[in-house]
């Protein structure tokens, strides 16, 4: 949800109200990824470097995040959307946690959408978390150095995103506000990810881009290093509906 603070700065208003603005949009985008039969919707909220901002922004996020759970829970809950945090949940307050806990775990049973807010999340921090935990199950006698020669997709099992299984792996990344870089999101997990860069920023981000990064991918050729057949072509599972 990149841009908020230029989308602000550029209207000569506070960054804060760029994020006040971009928070509004996460309703109605994730209302509409649900509509098209998406999956899994990771929303990168907070990076690990994050932290670096002044306290009066930081302070801003955590209020417009504890903001939307209280206000979205009920309407996630009747769409049969499922939450979950990824990143280092142990740095957020007790505030944030206080109203995070109980509407994960209402929304835990649901079977729809599952949403993800990337929140202080990192993943190099992610990765080299996994290799610490992957060692202490190697020097407690569970793993063996050689159980990731036969199978790298053990560490997995010891990444964040664990609990996703298979929706862990990034089908299409799109980075708002004209910035080509990955930015530490998702690294392991949008190995095989399709890309899709638009210049504009996350408060001005409509359904209509979401449509249309989401047609461009169903345009991509996913060859995963293999060659080009007729069988790989990547086809969205349902085909995009018409806006009324
Ligand atoms: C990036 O824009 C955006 C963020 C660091 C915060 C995004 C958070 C929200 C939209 C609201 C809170 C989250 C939830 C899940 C309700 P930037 O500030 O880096 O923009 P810039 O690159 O233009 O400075």
């Amino acid at each position: 949800m990149d841009g908020n603070g230029r989308w602000a700065q550029r209207r000569f208003r506070p960054r804060v109200f760029g994020h006040i603005r971009g928070s509004s949009k996460i309703k109605p985008i994730v209302r509409e990824a649900n509509r098209l039969g998406v999956q899994a919707l990771t929303l990168y909220a907070f990076s690990t470097e994050n932290w670096s901002r002044p306290e009066a922004e930081l302070s801003v996020l955590w209020r417009l995040l504890k903001k939307y759970l209280i206000r979205e829970a009920d309407e996630l809950d009747r769409n049969n959307v499922r939450l979950r945090i990824i990143g280092e949940s142990e740095r957020l307050g007790s505030d944030v946690h206080a109203v995070l806990g109980p509407v994960v775990e209402r929304l835990s049973k649901n079977t729809g959408l599952q949403l993800n807010f990337a929140v202080s999340y990192g993943s190099r921090r992610e990765i080299a978390r996994a290799a610490r935990l992957f060692a202490l199950d190697c020097m407690n006698g569970k793993r063996s150095p050689e159980d990731l020669a036969k199978n790298e997709t053990l560490l997995n099992d010891y990444l964040w995103t664990s609990e996703l299984g298979a929706l862990s792996d990034v089908d299409l990344v799109i980075r708002t506000s004209g910035e080509k870089r990955v930015s530490n999101f998702l690294l392991w997990q949008a190995a095989y990810a399709e890309f899709v860069f638009t210049d504009v920023c996350w408060p001005d981000f409509t359904l209509e881009h979401l449509t249309a990064a989401i047609q461009e991918y169903s345009s991509r050729e996913r060859r995963f290093g293999g060659v080009s057949a007729p069988a790989t072509q990547n086809v969205w599972p349902n085909p995009v509906p018409q806006q009324n």
